[in-house]
């Protein structure tokens, strides 16, 4: 990987030190001029005409790019507002199908916002969520997955769907996606895997995960724009699955009282769209296309297990991480001195991250009860002065 090219792409990069790809990663200059560039010629000759003239690119080739990063066909990729809109469309429209006492299995680690839609359907339809029990390394125990989904059975239980925040926002564990797809095929139960945080990071293989919908954003580790994501809905799914909200997009009109359901994934799309934001959903999967995601993934994993470790050695700083895979989430806390006063010293110097507080992960904010964290999100753009001053100045932050 040529560092310094990819770099060059993103000159804030030279001015900052961007330690924020789990909030929003900065976009390179072919990103940013993808979206530029339609945002021009919308100005220039207008919206619907725009949207004609790029139509190949807008209707065809991005919905190819996408579904190469995931090993997906374009008719199982739909593109939404944002993660969690991408992750609600299909968290509703498979609650149409559940029946009070139905089982949704989710882990520890689960994204705050996914826990309120649980306790959302709890109360319109008595559908009742249950954790799966953790592993020594706080990863969703996959035989004791198997084990409880067989305790449910023989109880007279339905669990109609697991969910699973793949790498969570506020913690560096990966939890084991396959070998969670394996138990949930092997039982017949949908799987929902939200991959918010492994997009672009991590090269995602639906096939191999086994998984039979994936929610995500652009934002992110992809480094597209604010403002979308992506959903896959598997080609199996798609035969039965109704939207619980659809209009003359996702089903076409047949006469005045009658309408077609799409036979593609789109289904869970509307009629109006951001094209500027879907040209940098497209530049952002070519972009990561190029690098390659298997490399990208071996780049960021070189820079945050060094600047773990570094940060590890300082003395009475603590890393929250749990899992044996780590992802490019770095969260730590030091002893005394609260995150908010480090971070802030560390913003005076441009260095710019995050805080990890318990609303991103409720359950796991109860059950491990630690301090706001310091959340550090490096990617494979981060070099050796960024972390030596990150080194630097969080050793004077404490001080
Ligand atoms: C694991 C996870 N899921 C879902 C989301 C929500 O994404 P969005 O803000 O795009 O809706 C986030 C955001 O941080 C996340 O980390």
């Amino acid at each position: 990987m040529d560092i310094e090219q990819i770099r060059a792409d993103t000159p804030a990069l030279a001015e900052i030190v961007y330690m924020n790809a789990a909030g929003a990663a900065i976009s390179p200059e072919p990103i940013y001029n993808a979206m530029v560039f339609m945002l021009d010629e919308e100005a220039r000759i207008g919206g619907y005409h725009t949207h004609y003239k790029y139509e190949q690119e807008l209707e065809v080739d991005l919905y190819a790019s996408v579904a190469k990063l995931i090993n997906a066909k374009p008719s199982e990729i739909a593109i939404v507002e944002n993660a969690t809109i991408a992750w609600q469309k299909i968290f509703y429209s498979l609650a149409l199908t559940w029946q009070k006492g139905d089982i949704i299995l989710s882990s520890t680690l689960e994204y705050g916002a996914n826990l309120v839609a649980f306790m959302h359907v709890k109360k319109l339809y008595g559908v009742e969520t249950i954790v799966i029990p953790d592993n020594e390394h706080g990863e969703v125990d996959s035989d004791a997955l198997d084990a409880q989904i067989e305790d449910l059975k023989s109880a007279g239980k339905k669990p109609v769907l697991i969910a699973i925040s793949h790498m969570p926002s506020n913690n560096g564990l990966v939890q084991p996606a396959e070998a969670i797809g394996k138990i949930a095929n092997k039982h017949k139960i949908i799987y929902l895997l939200d991959a918010c945080q492994s997009i672009g990071q991590y090269p995602v293989n639906v096939k191999k995960i086994g998984c039979d919908y994936l929610t995500t954003t652009s934002r992110k580790f992809l480094r597209g724009p604010r403002g979308n994501g992506f959903l896959y809905a598997s080609s199996q799914q798609l035969e039965t699955i109704e939207p619980n909200t659809l209009d003359f997009f996702g089903a076409e009109l047949d006469g005045a009282n009658n309408y077609n359901l799409r036979k593609d994934a789109r289904r869970f799309e509307d009629w109006e769209n951001a094209y500027a934001l879907r040209a940098g959903l497209h530049a952002a999967c070519d972009y990561a296309l190029d690098l390659g995601m298997h490399k990208i993934w071996k780049r960021s994993q070189i820079v945050s297990i060094k600047l773990r470790k570094a940060i590890a050695e300082i003395p009475n700083m603590h890393i929250a991480d749990l899992g044996t895979i780590k992802s490019s989430i770095i969260t730590c806390y030091h002893e005394t001195k609260s995150s908010k006063q480090i971070r802030a010293f560390l913003e005076e110097e441009k260095i710019h991250l995050t805080l990890a507080g318990d609303h991103s992960a409720p359950w796991d904010g109860e059950k491990r009860k630690l301090p706001e964290k310091l959340r550090f999100s490096p990617h494979y753009y981060n070099n050796e002065n960024d972390m030596d001053k990150l080194i630097e100045i969080l050793k004077i932050a404490i001080q």
